[in-house]
């Protein structure tokens, strides 16, 4: 086991200074050096962690046409409109539905993630297992529901078409939402999240994180940003330029994010998930 050595922003980061933004970047073939990343990130000494083809680009762009043809159909729901973008899937930010509903979706969800990504390419045997591998091999699984059987949506699929954007915002205020109200005793305060890019728009679609940084158990329901009190611009910030196959592991729970309007006519498809530790058991519960 080799601690992880965070590497200085590099080529990927645009945008200076950037002094707060510490990255750890390598190539799938090594997540196995790096067990203890994760924890660091979970301990605030890393910001982010970008692991280079976890799939190989072509297998990318044959699951971006398979989801641009919606194949499988997938259950689609949709972001606020001004967004221009939708999920494959259900976010549990944007609930929409009753339990019983969205845990027989969510089955749905992920019979339909095997047949687009089956046997060694699913996102459980290839994405989970490498976050895994840089947690000391904590399992990474989709939080357990309330009722024996049940699974959260272990991701999403998320399209953003041309202009479509994701405001600022810190992802450990999404605690505090009704949806989260089962999900909250099963987890520790302190949530982060992965994006798969699957699909790169030509231009804009950036992950872009700002040098501002709530800590897990004060963002009280909304952070500055959202409620109107930080000035964006005043800040420090960096933007993560991800190729397809790539994944990034970010400290989205404290530091505040968004993603950058997408330019060109080509979506932008990435999977998206959020993760806890569990409170009770030596494992990452995720949910999309
Ligand atoms: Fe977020």
């Amino acid at each position: 086991m080799t601690a992880a050595t965070p590497t200085l922003p590099q080529e990927c980061l645009l945008g200076t200074p950037q002094p707060f933004f510490k990255l750890l970047e390598l190539h799938s073939g090594q997540v196995e050096e790096y067990s203890t990343a994760i924890q660091q990130l979970r301990d605030g000494e890393l910001t982010g962690i970008i692991v280079r083809d976890v799939y190989s680009s072509d297998f990318m762009t044959t699951v971006t046409e398979r989801l641009e043809a919606h194949d499988p159909p997938f259950l689609k729901t949709l972001f606020p409109e001004k967004f221009k973008s939708w999920f494959y899937g259900r976010n549990l930010n944007l609930m929409g539905t009753d339990p019983t509903t969205y845990f027989q979706q969510a089955a749905e969800f992920h019979q339909q993630m095997q047949e687009l990504l089956p046997g060694e390419l699913g996102i459980p045997q290839r994405v989970m297992t490498a976050l895994s591998q840089l947690d000391a091999g904590r399992p990474y699984r989709a939080a357990p529901g309330p009722e024996p059987g049940q699974d959260y949506m272990l991701t999403t699929f998320r399209g953003h078409a041309e202009g479509g954007y994701i405001s600022a915002h810190c992802d450990n205020e999404q605690s505090v939402r009704d949806s989260y109200e089962h999900l909250g005793t099963l987890v520790g305060n302190h949530m982060y999240s992965m994006v798969l890019m699957i699909g790169a728009s030509d231009d804009g679609g950036a992950l872009e994180v700002f040098d501002y940084r709530v800590e897990p158990g004060e963002a009280g329901g909304r952070t500055g940003a959202t409620a109107g009190h930080v000035d964006q611009s005043a800040l420090s910030s960096v933007q993560i330029k991800l190729q397809p196959g790539d994944l990034v592991v970010v400290d989205s729970g404290r530091y505040l994010h968004q993603v950058t309007p997408v330019i060109g006519q080509k979506n932008r498809w990435v999977a998206c998930s959020f993760m806890a530790k569990s409170l009770e058991r030596n494992a990452v519960y995720c949910w999309g």
